[in-house]
């Protein structure tokens, strides 16, 4: 089935925009800053599907030098607009072309990979993050839990769509972000643990972390099954 990216729209991306860390996004990079300082040398970030540039905005907070490249103009435009003075492009999917070899220091990814639809996809842009990683350099692609689009949560819900319940690995999910003012479903890809580690693995990349992150009971935020069950999955990845 044909897979169609959600955020080449100009409301939904004008939506995106005005989102920070509310819920269950807020757990997505509560851990982050000390993820990246234990394994990150250096400051040179590539930011991979920075949307509205929420994920760029937060890596220059930690000190990063990030460039955010993404393939709908429409993100690429609002994050423009949110910072003038933020570096952005809009790239064709897995072109990186424009950056030489051994670049990045980091390469981040939050989400961007819970759209890119299948195994050939997700390994050619790997092949190409790998290219312009440094030799001492690391990915970390953040990515939805194939249980977040089972349950209810702080911020999304997918109680609308009983199919989810039955998707197996590459299979299209509907989730909606409560968080947002456009409820429209978004489409994901299902991508099991499994599956991203025989991914990780045929594009040359080694695991070094996993780290899947949990609400506690003293933070503010109505967690709804984010105590016990964890939505994100957040891999470190440095070449094999
Ligand atoms: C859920 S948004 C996340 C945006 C941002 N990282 C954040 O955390 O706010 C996912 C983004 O990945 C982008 N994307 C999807 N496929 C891509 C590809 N092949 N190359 C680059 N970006 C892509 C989408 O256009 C979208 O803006």
């Amino acid at each position: 089935m044909d897979f169609k990216n959600s955020y080449e729209d100009d409301s939904y991306a004008a939506a995106y925009a005005r989102l920070e860390f509310p819920g269950t996004y807020y757990l997505a990079f509560r851990d982050l800053p000390e993820i990246l300082a234990t394994h990150v040398a250096g400051a040179k970030a590539l930011d991979f599907g920075c949307g509205a540039g929420r994920s760029t905005r937060f890596l220059v907070s930690l000190g990063f030098d990030a460039i955010g490249v993404d393939i709908a103009e429409e993100m690429i435009s609002a994050a423009q607009a949110l910072s003038p003075a933020g570096d952005y492009r809009l790239i064709a999917s897995g072109d990186l072309g424009q950056f030489a070899d051994d670049t990045f220091d980091l390469v981040l990814s939050t989400f961007t990979f819970d759209n890119i639809p299948t195994r050939e996809a997700k390994i050619a842009l790997f092949g190409e993050l790998t290219r312009v990683l440094t030799s001492r350099g690391r990915i970390v692609n953040l990515v939805s839990a194939p249980e977040i689009y089972h349950y209810e949560w702080a911020s999304f819900s997918t109680s609308d769509f009983p199919e989810n319940q039955r998707a197996k690995c590459g299979d299209q999910v509907r989730i909606i972000v409560t968080a947002l003012d456009d409820q429209r479903p978004v489409i994901d890809v299902i991508w099991p643990d499994e599956a991203y580690r025989d991914v990780y693995s045929a594009s040359g990349l080694e695991v070094i972390d996993v780290h899947r992150p949990l609400g506690h009971s003293d933070e503010t935020c109505d967690w709804v099954n984010e105590m016990t069950i964890p939505p994100w999955v957040i891999y470190v990845l440095r070449k094999a």
